[in-house]
């Protein structure tokens, strides 16, 4: 069942968003959309309410087909304060790379290092990711990069459910305007933040999930192959996971050998 304050958040968060769509020229919603698909038991995850980029045509438009581009994103978030983290932020997150990314890869939330600089992944973790991209043979720009929160949570703790359910309208809103052929979630706040779950990461990760008709394949989040090292099995794991992305890219897959 979804609780009442599940129901509260989502209204709130549906209003500010049909607000702001209303306000950056999004023209309506179809009328046939029922409050019921707003309020059934799958709308308490955010893959529910996205409306997907219609490859497969199965996908309940949400909005009209207009296309958004990321900078109208950004300007319509302006100066956030539609959570608590606004107050103690102090850049905003918005994300970063290629505005047609092949592939885009969501995280958690920003880190001291993000918060300074107002870029995703620039610290500790940003270097285990950055290293990931480069060792799959791409670069930083040509993928896109981005949270499920675009304000620090203090002290690093997780996302809380009124921030996720604040935030994950403009994460949509960047996922449909890049319209990815891969994403790739980081760690388990994102991948269950995305798919709507509560699987174990561990369980979660090395098979590709539908995220309305994008494959969507869960990982383990950077920060955890920190403190597990460079040659654990978890470091495997996740190369294992982005050699499947590389396949579904049709990208050739570097040759990379355990060291024993
Ligand atoms: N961890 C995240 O999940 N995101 C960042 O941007 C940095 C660290």
């Amino acid at each position: 069942m979804v609780t009442h304050s599940v129901q509260s958040d989502l209204w709130a968060s549906l209003g500010a968003y049909l607000e702001e769509l209303k306000e950056s020229g999004v023209d309506g919603i179809p009328a046939n959309l029922s409050t019921a698909y707003f309020l059934n038991e799958s709308s308490k995850n955010v893959a529910s309410e996205f409306p997907g980029p219609g490859q497969n045509g199965s996908e309940i438009p949400l909005l009209s087909e207009k296309h958004e581009t990321l900078e109208q994103i950004r300007k319509n978030l302006g100066d956030c304060q539609r959570c608590k983290l606004g107050a103690t932020r102090k850049n905003l997150v918005f994300g970063v790379g290629n505005p047609h990314a092949r592939l885009v890869f969501v995280g958690e939330g920003p880190g001291a290092d993000e918060d300074e600089k107002g870029e995703p992944f620039v610290g500790r973790a940003g270097g285990v990711l950055n290293r990931l991209i480069v060792a799959m043979g791409l670069k930083r720009e040509d993928v896109y990069i981005c949270n499920i929160v675009k304000c620090r949570p203090p002290g690093n703790r997780d996302p809380e459910q009124d921030e996720v359910a604040a935030c994950s309208p403009f994460l949509l809103r960047q996922l449909r305007s890049i319209n990815p052929e891969v994403i790739v979630t980081l760690g388990k706040p994102a991948s269950h933040t995305l798919l709507g779950c509560k699987e174990p990461i561990s369980k979660l990760r090395g098979k590709f999930r539908d995220f309305h008709g994008i494959p969507l394949m869960p990982t383990y989040h950077p920060s955890y192959l920190l403190r597990s090292g460079g040659n654990s099995d978890s470091f495997w794991d996740v190369w294992d996971d982005m050699t499947q992305v590389l396949q579904l890219l049709k990208l050739p897959v570097p040759e990379k050998s355990r060291k024993k």
